[in-house]
């Protein structure tokens, strides 16, 4: 199982006071070190933490592959078709999110032609989606390399359930639920994001996921053999703040083997 770890959240503490520390170019190098097989880095439209030139920097002096996320707005798509990134992964934006909220609408029309100009370019292309059989099926018709399944529902049921989050004040209303109720969401949860990969499989698309997968729940998630790699961002860089980024990549590295 691969690891890609999002390095976003560097780039939104650099943000929060406009200097250059911490330096997004060091945490590639420390991921390489640490042994994560790929850097995912989100170009979004606001450019609220990651801007082009850490995309370009990363592009040109990260040891490991790039994955970018990236919306299909027409100067994103030409911005990654100008810095060719390893990978695309294309994912939908919403000014107003915290972050990415759910998957794409593959039937988006425009999908199609930003998958077609990225792969001409050799830029491998994954979508970023809600497990489901049909937006396999639709992801296959529109010939992308990967999928990403969105794992955030079943990361949002572990945390109702096996953290504190239900008595703060982020809790999530709609999961508000008796723990009988929540352990059979998350099975169930489990199971579809096994049987869509499985399915995937069948087809030769390669599958991701990633969303909120965290130090707890990430184990049940690597048990599913039909899933290749993990991109995990926020939990590794809040873990960084305690042990290090050397030492959280390492330790879910060790999870994940
Ligand atoms: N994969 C994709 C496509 C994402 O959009 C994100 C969030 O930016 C992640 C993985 C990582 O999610 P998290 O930060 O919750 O680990």
């Amino acid at each position: 199982m691969k690891l890609g770890v999002n390095l976003d959240h560097i780039a939104v503490l650099r943000e929060a006071r406009r200097v250059n520390d911490p330096n997004l170019l060091m945490a590639c190098f420390e991921a390489n070190l640490a042994g994560a097989n790929q850097i995912t880095l989100h170009l979004r439209e606001d450019r609220r933490h990651s801007d082009d030139e850490d995309i370009k920097n990363a592009i040109i002096h990260s040891n490991l592959p790039i994955n970018l996320e990236c919306s299909t707005s027409e100067d994103i798509i030409n911005l990654a078709l100008n810095l060719k990134p390893f990978r695309a992964t294309i994912v939908p934006e919403k000014r107003q999110e915290l972050t990415t909220e759910g998957g794409l609408n593959l039937k988006n029309k425009n999908l199609k032609n930003c998958i077609k100009k990225l792969q001409d370019k050799e830029i491998e292309v994954s979508l970023f989606i809600d497990p489901s059989k049909e937006n396999i099926d639709l992801a296959l018709e529109l010939g992308a390399n990967w999928v990403e399944l969105h794992t955030g529902e079943y990361a949002n049921i572990s945390l109702m359930l096996n953290s504190n989050l239900s008595h703060t004040k982020y809790k999530i209303k709609e999961l508000d639920k008796s723990r009988k109720e929540l352990k059979d969401m998350l099975n169930g949860e489990l199971i579809r994001l096994s049987e869509v990969a499985s399915y995937a499989n069948r087809f030769n698309l390669l599958v991701a996921a990633g969303h909120g997968l965290n130090y707890q729940n990430v184990s049940e998630i690597v048990k599913i053999k039909d899933i290749i790699e993990l991109n995990i961002g926020q939990s590794i860089v809040a873990r960084s703040v305690f042990v290090g980024l050397k030492n959280a990549i390492k330790e879910m590295r060790e999870l994940i083997k």
